[in-house]
């Protein structure tokens, strides 16, 4: 705790991240560790969720956006597909009335029609409930892929061009980015991928162009508030430059 509180110190609340993406891996890794099943590493890793959306929320982090299932893990086992769905719609279950306390506006991306009914429900009861919430926005992307999303967009954008909506001449990067799911979102600044791998596993391909990666090999449901602190230490350590050049 005492680390803890130094490492806040050295935290500068003005230039903070204001959307954190968080890679949340290494659950199965920890349930290894500890000699347990996978899905007692996930049920770990929903109570790391929460420490971080605390966190979050009461530093003033504006978004904070988690990977927490893929297009590619519907390849996983059917068993530890389910757990996973039932995991999801307990969290949602649970935290309602967290959300609604705490004033934090849940919204959900991805192939969400592929989700079981039961988690649908859910995720719609507490996107409609937290909607005029103004405080930390928590973003899951829920089996969601980059590739998947921006393939998606270009379907979109190829009917409104044969509809005769819109022309060719229309598209530029402003305007695909309203096609995708993450419209209305600023690019994440912070990208975070816990348990030391180097990456992208088919996240946000497309808003990551110009964040700040970080890599701890701290498996998720180790990750706290001081992993967090740390993360975001050696983010305002970096100079962002954009492709320009310092002063220029
Ligand atoms: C991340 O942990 C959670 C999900 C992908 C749903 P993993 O389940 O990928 O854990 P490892 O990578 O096997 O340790
Ligand atoms: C990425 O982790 C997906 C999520 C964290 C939800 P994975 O464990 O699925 O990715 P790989 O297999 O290590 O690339
Ligand atoms: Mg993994």
């Amino acid at each position: 705790m005492d680390s803890y509180k130094e490492l806040l110190k050295l935290i500068d609340r003005k230039r903070l991240p204001q959307h954190i993406a968080i890679i949340m891996d290494g659950n199965g890794r920890w349930a290894k560790k500890h000699n347990c099943r996978r899905i007692v590493g996930h049920l770990e890793g929903t109570k790391a969720i929460r420490k971080i959306v605390e966190f979050c929320r009461e530093t003033g982090i504006k978004i904070l956006t988690l990977f927490a299932f893929s297009t590619e893990n519907w390849d996983r086992p059917k068993r530890e597909v389910y757990a996973l769905m039932n995991l999801l719609s307990r969290f949602l279950r649970q935290e309602i009335n967290n959300f609604q306390k705490n004033n934090i506006k849940l919204l959900a991306f991805g192939q969400i029609e592929r989700l079981p009914t039961k988690v649908r429900i859910e995720l719609a009861k507490t996107i409609d409930a937290t909607r005029g919430n103004r405080g930390l926005i928590l973003n899951l992307a829920l089996s969601y892929g980059g590739r998947e999303e921006i393939v998606h967009a270009c379907r979109e954008i190829a009917r409104q061009v044969s509809n005769r909506r819109k022309k060719a001449e229309d598209i530029n990067e402003e305007f695909f980015n309203n096609y995708l799911y993450t419209t209305g979102l600023p690019d994440p600044d912070l990208l975070i991928r816990t348990s030391g791998e180097f990456r992208i596993s088919n996240f946000l391909l497309w808003q990551i162009a110009y964040s700040e990666i970080y890599v701890t090999p701290v498996l998720w449901p180790d990750f706290n508030r001081q992993e967090l602190l740390l993360a975001l230490i050696d983010y305002q350590r970096r100079e962002r430059r954009f492709g320009k050049v310092k002063n220029g």
